[in-house]
């Protein structure tokens, strides 16, 4: 390996600066090249590819967003995308590519190592979701962004003696969802992996939580299952309790990442650029069972998460 290109790809997540400064200066150390190729896949079809030095990604380490920007590509989905990417890999002699992204990312990599550009994943994604890795970059930081503006929100909340319902991020997974649930206290937690709740039962729930003397009721609504502005209007009319919707959105995604984001980055971005020098490919970094890891791509793909069922019952529990 000589040159390695790195870059971000699908939605960002705070932390990605910290992975690209370690990829950088980690390949630097060893006398690799490296190339930044800015807005992900678009970006490298588009060849939009800078050299970088060590200063290049000075003082970004706590910055969020990422600095090479990122896209989600629909060309790198094709045959002909993908091809035209690895030519142009090979144009660029970047031989070691390491992709920072979720599971759509990581499949880019895994056709451009087939067509012979070694590649490393790295999972960045605030949802959590990916299945060889108990920790992703970007969600430390969401979770805890999420978390202070759900106290803030639970502030006025109970104030007047409302309901909040308040949707958080995840795509079709509930960890945002539960972790704010559980941390927030919040009486429900509405997520995809247990999509058949019943509406009734919150209704009948409020209800026996102001006997109980609660002065508010707070639902975590995951966008999984969404619809928060409509449930809201549902819930005030049945239960005649003021209720009020608020949809954090993308709020979420940006911020300073959290020094746990950007410790497991640093380490991340820096074994990526181990695995390359020992010539490994269609990799994918992971943090499991306490350590570090790396996984065949396609094996990661096929690995199944599911929710910890227990802390989603442990939190029921402790709405009482
Ligand atoms: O994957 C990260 C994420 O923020 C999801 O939680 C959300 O569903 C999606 O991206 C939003 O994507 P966009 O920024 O393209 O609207």
């Amino acid at each position: 390996i000589r040159t390695i290109g790195v870059l971000t790809s699908g939605g960002d997540a705070p932390g990605m600066n910290a992975a690209i400064r370690a990829v950088v200066r980690t390949a630097l150390g060893k006398g690799l090249r490296v190339r930044g190729i800015r807005r992900g896949y678009q970006g490298l079809l588009d060849e939009e590819i800078i050299d970088y030095s060590a200063r290049d990604v000075s003082d970004i380490v706590q910055r969020g967003g990422t600095i090479l920007q990122t896209a989600r590509c629909e060309e790198m989905r094709t045959e002909a995308g993908q091809q035209k990417a690895a030519a142009i890999c090979k144009k660029y002699g970047i031989d070691g590519l390491v992709v920072i992204g979720g599971d759509g990312s990581f499949m880019g990599a895994q056709k451009l190592s087939h067509l012979g550009v070694n590649t490393v994943g790295i999972p960045g994604t605030i949802d959590l979701d990916i299945a060889c890795t108990d920790y992703t970059i970007g969600f430390d930081t969401a979770v805890n962004t999420a978390m202070e503006a759900i106290d803030k929100i639970r502030d006025t909340s109970t104030s007047h003696q409302r309901c909040s319902v308040i949707e958080v991020m995840g795509r079709d997974a509930g960890y945002i969802a539960l972790w704010c649930g559980v941390a927030n206290g919040a009486e429900r937690i509405l997520m995809p992996e247990e999509k058949d709740f019943d509406e009734k039962a919150i209704i009948a729930d409020i209800h026996a939580c102001k006997e109980r003397g609660k002065k508010n009721y707070i639902i975590i609504n995951a966008e999984g299952i969404g619809d928060s502005i409509n449930m809201a209007e549902r819930i005030e009319k049945a239960t005649g309790m003021e209720t009020r919707a608020t949809i954090l959105g993308h709020m979420q995604r940006g911020g300073s990442p959290t020094c746990k984001d950007r410790m497991y980055a640093s380490m991340m971005g820096s074994i990526a650029v181990d695995l390359l020098v020992q010539g490994k490919t269609n990799r994918v970094v992971g943090y499991l069972e306490g350590k570090y890891q790396d996984f065949d791509i396609d094996e990661a793909l096929a690995m199944k998460k599911t929710i910890p069922e227990y802390q989603y019952e442990i939190a029921k529990e402790l709405a009482l």
